[in-house]
Formats: C-alpha cells, sequence, structure tokens
C-alpha cells in the first residue's frame, strides 16, 4: 500500500513538473525562467523608473517582477497562462507582501488589453514575437518600451541591442515611435516606424 501511495505521489510530481514546463510551450513558450545575472544585466541595460507601468508577458514564476517591485517599487501586471505558475507566483508575492505593487492574471495575454503599459518585458519564442507585433502596435502607446530577451521581433530595428558576454542572454529594447520596421506598409500605427542610428561599444543603438 505506501508503495503504491509513493509511486502515485511520484507520477503526479512529474505531471505537475511536465505542466509548470511545458505547457506555455503550445501558446508562446516553456518556462525557462531567466537568471539571476540576466535579471541583474536587464537592470544595468534599462533604466527602470519608480512611475513605470511594467507589463510582463508570459511572468513565469515572477522573478523578474519580484526584483523590480524590491528594488524600484515598480508597479507590475504579469501574465501567465499556466496555472501552476500563477498560483507560485500569487503565492510568493503574497508572502514577500509585495501585493500592492504586483498583480498577477493567469490568462493568455493575447487576451490582455496592453494600452496602460509604459514597459513591456517578454522572454518568448519567436513565433510569439511575430504573433505578438500587430498587438503592439494596435495596443502600445507611443514611448512604450518593449524588451525582449534573447529573440528580436522580426522586421523591427531595436533602439538597443545588448550582449556583454557569451554568458549574457541578448536583450533587444525597442521603443515604440523609435522602432523601424523593413515592412511599413503592413503599419498601422505609424509612431512604430522612426529611424536613428548610433554605436556605443556593446550597446548598439541604431
Ligand atoms: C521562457 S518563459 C519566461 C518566464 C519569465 N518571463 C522569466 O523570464 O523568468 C515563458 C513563459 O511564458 C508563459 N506563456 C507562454 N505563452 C503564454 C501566453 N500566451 N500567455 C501567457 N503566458 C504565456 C509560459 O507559461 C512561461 O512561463
Amino acid at each position: 500500500m505506501f508503495v503504491l501511495f509513493v509511486l502515485l505521489l511520484i507520477i503526479v510530481l512529474i505531471i505537475f513538473y511536465f505542466y509548470a514546463i511545458y505547457f506555455g510551450l503550445f501558446f508562446g513558450g516553456p518556462f525557462i525562467p531567466v537568471s539571476k545575472r540576466d535579471i541583474k544585466h536587464l537592470a544595468k541595460v534599462f533604466n527602470f523608473k519608480k512611475e513605470d507601468v511594467v507589463y510582463e508577458l508570459g511572468s513565469g514564476d515572477a522573478r523578474i517582477l519580484i526584483y523590480l517591485a524590491r528594488k524600484y517599487k515598480i508597479k507590475s501586471v504579469g501574465i501567465e497562462i499556466n496555472f501552476l505558475l500563477s498560483f507560485w507566483s500569487k503565492l510568493k508575492i503574497k508572502f514577500l507582501g509585495l501585493d500592492k505593487f504586483i498583480k498577477i492574471k493567469r490568462k493568455s495575454f493575447f487576451q490582455e488589453n496592453l494600452e496602460e503599459a509604459d514597459v513591456i518585458i517578454c522572454y518568448l519564442m519567436p513565433k510569439a514575437m511575430k504573433n505578438l507585433r500587430e498587438k503592439f502596435i494596435q495596443e502600445l502607446k507611443p514611448g512604450t518600451k518593449i524588451i525582449s530577451f534573447s529573440f528580436s521581433i522580426p522586421d523591427w530595428k531595436p533602439i538597443i541591442v545588448d550582449k556583454p558576454s557569451k554568458k549574457d542572454k541578448t536583450i533587444y529594447i525597442y521603443e515604440v515611435g523609435k522602432t523601424r520596421t523593413k515592412n511599413k506598409s503592413k503599419i498601422k500605427n505609424q509612431n512604430a516606424c522612426l529611424p536613428v542610428g548610433r554605436d556605443i561599444g556593446h550597446l548598439f543603438i541604431n
């Protein structure tokens, strides 16, 4: 009886594990969280301000938003489709007393209006970045920054691309109003299409 119980427990844990990691794969990307090093890299490369309203698309276990709330007292919304991850995030946030800063919504980010955002953070698969492009054009106000780990937005020119070393993920930063696309005719919001050009060391500002 005891052996059966342990076996059942192991099976349940395995199911939980695979659900937590791979469920998001079908909607935008699996759960592969950024490291502490990546978060520190982000804080170096992007000038976060207390008044920024940050939206994280696919917030995972909310580690980035928790860091931003603790360090800058930033208010944020995390959108996470995976029930386990959103539940775990809410638990951590409550426990840390950060619920007045961070709100977690369990839903697909495709179903969330993003017009309130000053900063968008994402770490998603290339296909999701492509699908989000039209949503960004429709909903984001001029000046909104989009930060993406590892994957760029196809056809858009970032204002910053940063990868200081091999160990670091590439960080792409876009700004609505300064982000050029090769395919201007498809863009309804022309705010999304202004080019510039400058190069400062490993930071490349277009
Ligand atoms: C690569 S992980 C990044 C997690 C977190 N942003 C981080 O950097 O630590 C991608 C996350 O997006 C979530 N996700 C994928 N598609 C989604 C969708 N359509 N709506 C909401 N969350 C989604 C996954 O469940 C996963 O937690």
